[in-house]
This record gives C-alpha cells, structure tokens and sequence, in this order.
C-alpha cells in the first residue's frame, strides 16, 4: 500500500447470500467497519439483495457494489438490470469484467470497455478487472494479457475507478500470486495509469484466494492498495480480518 491511496477491501459474494442471509452478513459487517476508519470496505452482493443491503449498511461506511449490469439505460431487454437502476437500488459502485463473466458469459474486452464507459457515465465507479489465464502465465505472456486487458479500457477512467488485478488460475482455487508475483502486474498496470495522469490516485486491488493469513503479505506492496476477496468475504469474521490486516497496515505507518 501507499500512503497517498486509501485501502479498499471490496467482498464479491458471486452467486451466494442472496436473500435473509445476505441481510445478515451486511448487517454484522457494520459492525466491522467502525473498527477500521481508513479502510474502504465495498459489498457486491447479488441483485436480489442489493437493496435490502444497501438499507442495512445505512449510515455505515460501507459502500453497495453490484456484480454486472447491461449497458443500456432501458429497454426491452428481458432478464437485465441497468446501471441507473442500480443507482436506485443503492448502489455507487459495479464490478466490470470480472472473469467469470467473460469466461462464462462471452464477455470480451470490447464489451468490458462498454460496460466502463456506461457505469462512469451512470455515476457508478466502476472496479474493472483483469487477469491471465494459467496457460497464459506459463507462456509467459501474463504481463501482455494484462497490458491488453488494461488498455481497452483505460481512457475511459476518471480518479475514481478501480482496477482489480486477479489472476484466474488463483481465484477459487487456494492459490494465490506471491506479493513479488502480484507487484510486478500492479507495477505494469500502474505504468499504463501513469500515461493517463491517474497513476497516484487510481487504486489497483489485487483478487484471488486472498484470506485473513495472506492479506497482510499482499496489502504490504506498494502497488497493491486493497483486495477484491471472494470466498473469504462470505463471513463477517473473515472479512473482518481482512479489513483489519489493512487497517493495521495503515495504522503501523
Ligand atoms: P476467491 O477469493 O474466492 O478466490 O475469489 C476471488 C474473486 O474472484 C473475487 O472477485
């Protein structure tokens, strides 16, 4: 981390705690956030949830996220949600290009870029991902990947965006980048900011398998400003340690 941008540990619960449960688990990590003032926390909780989350961290620091949304305002467009409809929902920021959508859901860096440009002009931030597959790091190509991925969009980011670093062969699987391994992307990917005059305030999370005992070791880089937890952000303990790792790395400067 570094001192001039603020922590963000942001909790993905993907296709998990969409009804009471999800209510509960925002509702207990209210309690999480006043313990850690100089963390951002942000949830993505699914879209059945998304407002009554919302409600519930009321008055809290903690911020509403949603996982996707189609990028159109409105329409005859059956089964999809809008970004102004996740403003009215609660929601200040959106998950862009996580993935699972684009290995599941045909999502492409051209439709990630799209999605970007629609989510800052809605006045939701977004936090875009990127990463390399397994093969692609065993051919060497990870820092190309992610070159790549980075720029389709990066001109369409203002000072508020977020960029979430997560290797796929990493995430779900226990197995996590090292810090060396997670700063040399960070590093790229700042490199890339820094040609658009957004290298010292965009934040750039680092997401795979990240858990209460590997928090601390990633957190410490200095291209690594916060996490984008999945699993572990699942219970308000694990979580909780997470934000706290970060907190404490704030507080130990
Ligand atoms: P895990 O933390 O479960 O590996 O998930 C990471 C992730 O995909 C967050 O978006």
């Amino acid at each position: 981390m570094n001192s001039t941008r603020k922590p963000l540990i942001a909790g993905n619960w993907k296709m998990y705690k969409g009804g009471l449960a999800g209510v509960e688990l925002a509702s207990a990590l209210k309690k999480v956030a006043r313990d850690v003032p100089n963390v951002d926390m942000v949830i993505a909780p699914p879209f059945t949830v998304l407002a009554a989350c919302a409600h519930e961290v009321e008055g809290s620091s903690i911020a509403i996220a949603a996982q996707n949304f189609y990028p159109k305002n409105e329409g005859a467009f059956t089964g999809e949600v809008s970004a102004p409809m996740l403003r009215d929902s609660g929601c200040t920021w959106v998950l862009v290009g996580h993935s699972e959508r684009r290995q599941y859901f045909g999502e492409t860096d051209a439709s990630v870029a799209e999605r970007t440009r629609v989510a800052i002009a809605a006045g939701l931030e977004p936090i875009v991902c990127v990463g390399e597959t397994l093969a692609e790091r065993e051919t060497g190509q990870t820092i190309a990947v992610v070159n790549r991925q980075v720029s389709a969009f990066v001109n369409l980011l203002t000072h508020h965006a977020v960029i979430a670093y997560e290797p796929v062969w990493a995430i779900g699987t226990g197995k996590t980048a090292g810090p060396n391994e997670a700063e040399e992307v960070h590093m790229a990917i700042r490199a890339q900011l820094e040609r658009r005059g957004l290298g010292m305030t965009t934040r750039i999370l680092y997401g795979g398998s990240v858990k209460a005992d590997n928090a601390a070791a990633l957190l410490a880089c200095p291209n690594v400003d916060g996490a984008l937890v999945g699993g572990a952000s699942l219970e308000a303990s694990t979580f909780g340690a997470i934000a706290r790792a970060a907190q404490g790395l704030v507080s130990s400067r």
